[in-house]
């Protein structure tokens, strides 16, 4: 994991990368190295640091508290996340700590969601071969955010990954540079 760089905690970004096998990833490995690049945010390589799905709740929950900005990072996998990031919430958002009485540590904080897909950003509506947006698909974690009285944002997407060049992968990198530091990108979904 990168070293926390930022000394607010509620300006500092905590990215929590869950892909599967980001060394044969394309995108999600790109915008991964650019962030760690750019040493500004705390980037946290979930399936790497947890090889065994065995989840520190402990070092999680620090890791959280120690950040007013979190983004989750990942592929697209079922119109959802990879199992472990979902393994991640289950665990680390528990009653009491993030939610019910006294579970207030996550209010305020910020939550972004970056993702990959495969299919193009126009079969991601009405009618289209996905039916439904990136947004309605994101309603899970929009509604975490809710419950948990964090500041939902709008997600950061890279689709049609097939038809996505070198070249508009290198813009895409320095995007989402700018996403995860809090600032305003105009979506390309
Ligand atoms: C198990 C699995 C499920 C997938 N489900 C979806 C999906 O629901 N929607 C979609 O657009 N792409 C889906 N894809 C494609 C991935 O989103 C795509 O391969 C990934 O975003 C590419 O990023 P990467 O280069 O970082 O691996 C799926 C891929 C896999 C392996």
């Amino acid at each position: 994991m990168s070293n926390l760089t930022n000394p607010s905690p509620s300006a500092a970004t905590l990215v929590i990368v869950a892909h599967p096998d980001l060394e044969k990833s394309r995108i999600n490995k790109r915008l991964t190295t650019e962030l760690e690049q750019r040493g500004n945010v705390t980037v946290h390589r979930l399936y790497e640091t947890y090889p065994d799905e065995k989840i520190d709740v402990a070092r999680e929950q620090a890791l959280l508290t120690a950040h007013g900005r979190i983004v989750l990072q990942f592929p697209l996998y079922w119109y959802s996340s990879p199992a472990l990031l979902k393994k991640w919430m289950d665990l680390v958002f528990e009653q009491g700590w993030a939610h019910g009485k006294g579970g207030d540590k996550l209010k305020g904080k910020e939550l972004l969601i970056a993702i990959s897909s495969g299919g193009t950003g126009s079969m991601y509506q009405a009618g289209g071969f996905h039916n439904y947006s990136y947004s309605e698909l994101l309603r899970p974690f929009q509604q975490t955010a809710n419950l948990t009285g964090m500041i939902y944002r709008p997600p950061f997407v890279v689709s049609g990954i097939r038809e996505v060049s070198d070249e508009q992968l290198e813009k895409y990198a320095a995007d989402y540079a700018v996403y995860a530091e809090g600032q305003p990108v105009l979506s390309r979904a």
